[in-house]
């Protein structure tokens, strides 16, 4: 959500904004408007010319520590003058070697003591990012592995992992390290001589400490238009550093960018920015920041991939050139420390499940959250919400989740409800549990000024400060308001009492966390002032990206906490997310329009985050603002149905849109499309709990599922939902009635249809029919598939359902599949309750049912049977009677033929839970 137009046009007209692009160009910084970007770029072109070399490791400072398995040393940066009035700083090194042949590196910086800094500054660097962005478990639990005392020669340190696979070449004349796996060069850190450490120095002192190759531009001041009266109390303070992959053409990631997955050069467009913003119809194809920022970049090719983590919250560009072989990077940040973490792996996969290692898997999801969710700016009161739950009910449209957006509160103050509206929230609750449904509505961190919520944070001292250290005041949806600073753990304590009071004794009630970048419409970039103070004396400007994960990890953790006794797992939506906010909560790509463009913008928006560990997102359908043609609408479904997270959602200016209320054909179309989602939602199920485990994504982007296709690299707009063998390619264009596919060599069969295709050579074009009524999917041979084939009304009510098995052989007559089945809402699978198992064909001659845990009691995963399985006909032979195994009986079904292209055995009397063995 984001400022209606009135309040919009207001700013407009006193601060005289052109509108001439995009909606919120004029709002944000360009890299040469911005300070540090500005002079790390040009740092970085002149540095090239002239070869310079300002930072060396000083041999005597290297330490091998024993205890905490770290290399430490002093890196010294050294500017020299013709005055012979030399700059010279020590700048504290460390290296480790994490689990799993992941390298650690730390860049930090001893600050003199600064005199007449603001009593509640700190004048540290914060460094505690990864405190925030790592699991806690991981960080805490994990022993290193040891570090070896690396061997030195001629200047070079060489370090190797435990297994050797990882090798290092430190070299300490000029930093310099060159990583090797598996023998081959892979990446160089510094190559460039990009390293830039802008250390502490006083605006009088700066002539001194200034480089030759180094600009002072907005060094202790900021001329963009809206963030003159930034104080910068520490004046230029940015750590960049550049890092080229060798032999590497594509790199993907660093989300969040409305642009296409293959990032793009650089060179001669803005570097990305991760910023988080409130970007209302954020410019597409664009390098500009959005509402959330994960520091991963993953790099590519067949049979090796690398991640770069730079662990830092503030604001951050990165350049990217593709040159010849290589490609080459540079990382800026405004402040903070330089912590990085590089991953190396044989698949992109690889990358993703050692980087969720350390920063956590994402939660798993209650199975409700995975259906569909109804929202809108507004639904206005309990009868407004109760019409639309049952006109679902009655257009036989199944849903899970409607959601109350910020007019249910008493005038915008969080934590009240508008008493003429919602009059009894609880009594509607409960109407809604009857189904299973949930609620969710919007809590924000801002609060209104002069009630006793935000009167309790003041009273606490837990508001979020400005320069000064008084309370800072901005302007939000209600107002006049204040932020909750939840990086304090008394502020995150008082969150908790505000929701134990809010919704204590209800067990359906989510939570919405928006605007948490945060939004302040006063502020500059639409955001807050970089001088802010939170927790422990830290500046906004180092921990910007972070405040949004600080806001849903303690929503979530109060959510959890209210209701103990159901133990059940809470879902909190939140717009603003960083790196270990997987963690915890699922996101949306924020306010979008409803028009083609940002639907196919979604699909490598949506890619992008998956591969980066937080795959639980989705795009509102069939876009926030404007009013959607029919044929957006239909299109629109059929691709979001895919999104892991499946909301609609539109503007308060926008006409209504729920589905019952579109005409035919388009309400059949639409509830086809929520249908099929349902009728997968095992199929889902099964993938969410497969991140949870190792982060895998929920879509795949093609060069992450197949990365031995170099072809396949930049095709963004088809995807594998998961390991389930399901291949989307959603129609993303008016008018299109049939698309290309681009598959690589196998057999594939048309889903739910079972007609089969096969692609022969390397990468294959095929053109599929895609008529309105109709999504392109096809199920690549090799997997089984499961689904609940009945319509009802909810996802609780479908766990009363048989299971159908889809069975896709290979060209071998072979495949598998797995399935995960729990309660679907509660933290009981912790305790082993719950069903995992196996089902495999081999060779076309037998299917088989391998139980991989079974749990204690089947009230834990409803109904067990299995209804059907569909195989296609033709590849294999199927009898008219098959024999079906189980223990020692022995009995026999039929297989009928069911469409032109499939057999269907029905009632086979086999369970899930059970081994059993069918023959054919
Ligand atoms: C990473 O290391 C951890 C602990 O050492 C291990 O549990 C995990 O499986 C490893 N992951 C990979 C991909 O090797
Ligand atoms: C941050 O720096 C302080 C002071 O040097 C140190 O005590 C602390 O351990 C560091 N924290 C992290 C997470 O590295
Ligand atoms: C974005 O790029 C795509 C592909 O290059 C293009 O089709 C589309 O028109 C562009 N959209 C905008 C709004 O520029």
């Amino acid at each position: 959500m984001y400022p209606n137009r009135v309040v919009l046009l207001l700013f407009c007209l006193v601060t005289r904004f052109q509108l001439v692009f995009g909606f919120t160009d004029y709002l944000l910084k360009t890299c040469a408007q911005s300070g540090f970007c500005h002079r790390n770029r040009a740092y970085g072109s002149s540095i090239s010319e002239s070869g310079s070399k300002y930072y060396s490791i000083d041999l005597q400072s290297v330490n091998f520590d024993e205890d905490d398995n770290v290399m430490r040393a002093s890196i010294i940066k050294r500017v020299e003058r013709p005055d012979g009035n030399h700059a010279s700083v020590s700048l504290p090194f460390s290296l480790a070697i994490l689990s799993n042949n992941s390298i650690r590196f730390t860049v930090d910086e001893n600050r003199p003591t600064i005199e007449n800094l603001p009593q509640s500054l700190s004048s540290r660097r914060y460094n505690e990012t990864s405190k925030w962005a790592f699991d806690c478990a991981e960080t805490h639990g994990a022993k290193r592995p040891r570090i070896k005392r690396g061997w030195l020669q001629s200047d070079v340190y060489t370090i190797a992992s435990p297994d050797k696979t990882v090798k290092l070449e430190l070299h300490t004349k000029s930093f310099l390290m060159k990583v090797f796996h598996r023998g081959q060069q892979a990446l160089v850190v510094n190559e460039r001589s990009f390293l830039n450490f802008e250390h502490y120095r006083s605006k009088e002192d700066n002539y001194r400490h200034l480089a030759p190759e180094e600009s002072s531009f907005n060094m202790f001041g900021d001329d963009f238009q809206y963030s003159q009266a930034d104080s910068l109390p520490f004046g230029p303070e940015s750590v960049a550093l550049d890092i080229t992959f060798k032999h590497y053409s594509n790199v993907f990631g660093i989300p969040e960018h409305a642009d296409s997955l293959r990032l793009r050069d650089t060179t001669d467009r803005d570097p990305y920015r991760l910023f988080n913003v409130d970007v209302f119809e954020y410019n597409l194809n664009s390098t500009f920041p959005t509402y959330g920022s994960i520091p991963l970049m993953i790099a590519s090719k067949p049979e090796s991939s690398i991640g770069v983590f730079w662990v830092n919250a503030a604001d951050t560009w990165v350049d990217i050139k593709y040159d010849d072989h290589d490609t080459k990077t540079h990382w800026m940040s405004e402040s903070g420390i330089i912590d990085v973490v590089l991953f190396f792996g044989d698949e992109p996969s690889e990358i993703t499940e050692k980087y969720t290692f350390l920063t956590g898997r994402p939660f798993l999801p209650s199975l409700s959250s995975l259906g569909y969710h109804q929202c809108r700016w507004n639904y206005n009161d309990e009868l407004d919400v109760l019409t639309v739950d049952s006109e679902m009910d009655r257009a036989h449209i199944p849903y899970d989740n409607i959601w109350l957006d910020i007019e249910y509160t008493d005038e915008r103050k969080f934590f009240t409800w508008k008493s003429d509206s919602f009059p009894n929230p609880s009594r509607l609750l409960k109407r809604l549990a009857k189904l299973g449904r949930q609620l969710t509505v919007l809590i924000d961190p801002h609060l209104k000024e002069d009630y006793e919520v935000s009167d309790s944070i003041v009273r606490d001292n837990v508001a979020v400060k400005d320069c000064k250290g008084q309370t800072f005041v901005g302007h939000c949806w209600p107002g006049q308001s204040i932020w909750i600073d939840t990086f304090d753990p008394a502020g995150q304590s008082l969150w908790t009492q505000f929701f134990m009071r809010f919704s204590k004794g209800i067990a359906n009630l989510n939570i919405w966390n928006d605007m948490n970048e945060p939004s302040i419409f006063s502020g500059p970039e639409t955001t807050a002032p970089k001088d802010l103070l939170h927790y422990n004396g830290f500046e906004e400007r180092s921990v910007h990206n972070l405040y949004g994960l600080t806001v849903h990890e303690t929503t979530y953790k109060s959510m959890k906490a209210i209701s103990p006794e159901e133990n059940t797992r809470p879902f909190v939506l939140t717009r603003s997310f960083f790196s270990g906010s997987q963690r915890t909560a699922a996101t949306w790509t924020g306010d979008n329009v409803a028009n083609w463009d940002y639907l196919r913008i979604s699909i490598p928006m949506c890619l992008s985050n998956n591969i980066a560990g937080m795959p639980f997102i989705g795009a509102d359908i069939a876009g926030f603002s404007g009013n959607p043609e029919e044929e957006l609408i239909a299109r629109w479904y059929q691709a979001g149905l895919w999104y892991p997270f499946f909301r609609a959602h539109a503007h308060i200016d926008t006409l209504r849109r729920e589905p019952y209320l579109f005409e035919e054909p388009l309400k059949s179309i639409v509830r086809n499309a929520i249908q099929l989602r349902y009728t997968l939602l095992p199929t889902f199920y099964s993938t969410f709990h497969r991140a949870s485990k190792d982060g895998s994504p929920i879509l795949k982007p093609m060069f992450y599922q197949k990365p031995q296709f170099p072809e396949l690299y930049d095709v963004d707009d088809q995807f594998y939902v998961g390991d389930s063998g399901l291949l989307v390619k959603p129609v993303l264009e008016r008018g299109q009635r049939s698309i290309h596919i681009s598959l690589a060599p196998g057999i594939y069969y048309h889903y739910p249809s079972l007609e089969s295709l096969v692609a022969q050579t390397n990468i294959e074009i095929k053109q599929l029919d895609a008529p309105l009524d109709k999504i392109p999917v096809l199920l690549e041979g090799g997997h089984i598939i499961f689904s609940k084939e009945r319509y009802r009304r909810s996802a609780k009510l479908y766990r009363n359902d048989p299971y159908t098995l889809t069975v896709a052989p290979d060209l071998l007559e072979n495949a598998a599949g797995k399935i995960y089945v729990d309660d679907g809402e509660t933290f009981n699978f912790q305790s082993g309750e719950f069903l995992e198992t196996q089902v495999v064909l081999q060779k076309g001659k037998i299917l088989k049912n391998i139980p991989l845990n079974v749990p204690s009691s089947h009230i834990f995963i409803g109904n067990r049977y299995i209804e059907k399985i569909i195989l296609p006909v033709g590849r294999m032979t199927v009898k008219e009677l098959v024999k079906v195994q189980k223990g020692h009986e022995i009995y026999e079904v039929a297989a009928t033929r069911e469409g032109l292209n499939s057999i269907a055995i029905l009632n086979p009397l086999v369970r899930l839970d059970e081994e059993w063995v069918i023959m054919f």
